[in-house]
């Protein structure tokens, strides 16, 4: 699930984020983009390359790419990992890195067949400025592409846990999340759930030709958690058996909700249940008790620009 973290944090690159596409499905967008032609693709916000990696090999054979991040590690780090998923020859004179910052783009007008990001809007202040900045390096006829999600529903997507749970706790639990969303919209952190204002955007900007699809890839739980996929998915939850607070950073938690115009005994409450939904869910896994479907809205829209 992609939670709501901090974007400067790392938590979003842990090994879950290697599951994020099925392969077969790639094959059907890079079909549906005509990524056979793209001769040039630019990947805003590309941090460790996760996205640009996988789209990379279904690109016109001499196409180029540039990644783009405002962080100068994460570049870095990025051009090590193609070339450690692409022999040599592959990349080599192809692929370039450039620390840039998404809404002042250090890049001439009309450069890229394709511009495209994977949850970048999401976190920046003034996600349409980002927008128009991708659309402005795009080629006229080229394509701007989004993926972001809709993580209030990520959040509250159910489990087998789920029918224990009175209708007021969940209730509550909603209003928690939409504060906490709405706090971080107001303190300049980003919407977690841009993916739901994408098309109207897109057609604000004047793009056309506008599509937009779902991601197929579900994360399910089930005993006994063994295959590869599932130890990822189960890994933060490991790692946060040792923490006080669970997954929660609460000074983070607080300050949005708080800013979101919750009152510091719904937090106090509020935190409690997490806390204690968290030890369940543990307590459940260990049993082999615990099982999800995983499912988790992330959209994919793109568009042409005029
Ligand atoms: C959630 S990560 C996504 C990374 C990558 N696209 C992926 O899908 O794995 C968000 C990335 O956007 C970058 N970022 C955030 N704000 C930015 C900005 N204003 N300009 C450029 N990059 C930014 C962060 O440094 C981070 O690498």
């Amino acid at each position: 699930m992609t939670r709501g973290t901090e974007e400067q944090g790392s938590a979003w690159f842990r090994d879950q984020r290697d599951y994020w596409w099925n392969e077969d499905f790639l094959a059907l967008l890079a079909q549906r983009w005509r990524l056979c032609d793209v001769e040039s693709l630019a990947d805003i916000g590309c941090g460790l390359g996760h996205w640009s990696r996988l789209l990379f090999p279904y690109l016109s054979p001499d196409a180029r790419l540039l990644g783009i991040d405002r962080r100068l590690e994460w570049i870095q780090r990025a051009r090590q990992s193609f070339d450690d998923a692409y022999p040599t020859p592959v990349a080599a004179g192809k692929v370039a890195f450039q620390q840039s910052d998404a809404t002042a783009l250090a890049i001439c007008s009309d450069t890229f067949d394709v511009v495209t990001c994977q949850t970048l809007l999401m976190h920046l202040a003034e996600p349409f400025d980002g927008l128009k900045e991708m659309i402005r390096i795009t080629k006229p006829q080229g394509q701007v592409i989004c993926v972001e999600p809709s993580n209030l529903f990520n959040m509250m997507s159910f489990d087998s846990l789920t029918p224990e749970e009175d209708t007021e706790t969940l209730v509550k639990s909603f209003e928690f999340w939409l504060r906490y969303q709405r706090g971080r919209i107001a303190l300049g952190k980003g919407d977690i759930s841009i993916g739901e204002l994408l098309p109207g955007m897109f057609a604000q900007a004047g793009l056309t030709d506008i599509r937009v699809y779902l991601r197929d890839t579900a994360f399910p739980l089930y005993p006994p958690y063994a295959d590869p996929e599932q130890s990822a998915t189960l890994e933060p939850t490991h790692a946060w058996k040792t923490s006080a607070t669970g997954p929660w950073d609460y000074d983070q938690v607080r300050r949005y909700f708080l800013a979101g115009g919750g009152s510091a005994t719904m937090l106090d409450t509020q935190f409690s249940t997490l806390r204690e939904q968290s030890q369940r869910q543990r307590r459940a896994l260990s049993e082999g008790r615990y099982s999800a479907a995983g499912g988790a809205i992330v959209y994919l829209v793109c568009g042409r620009k005029p």
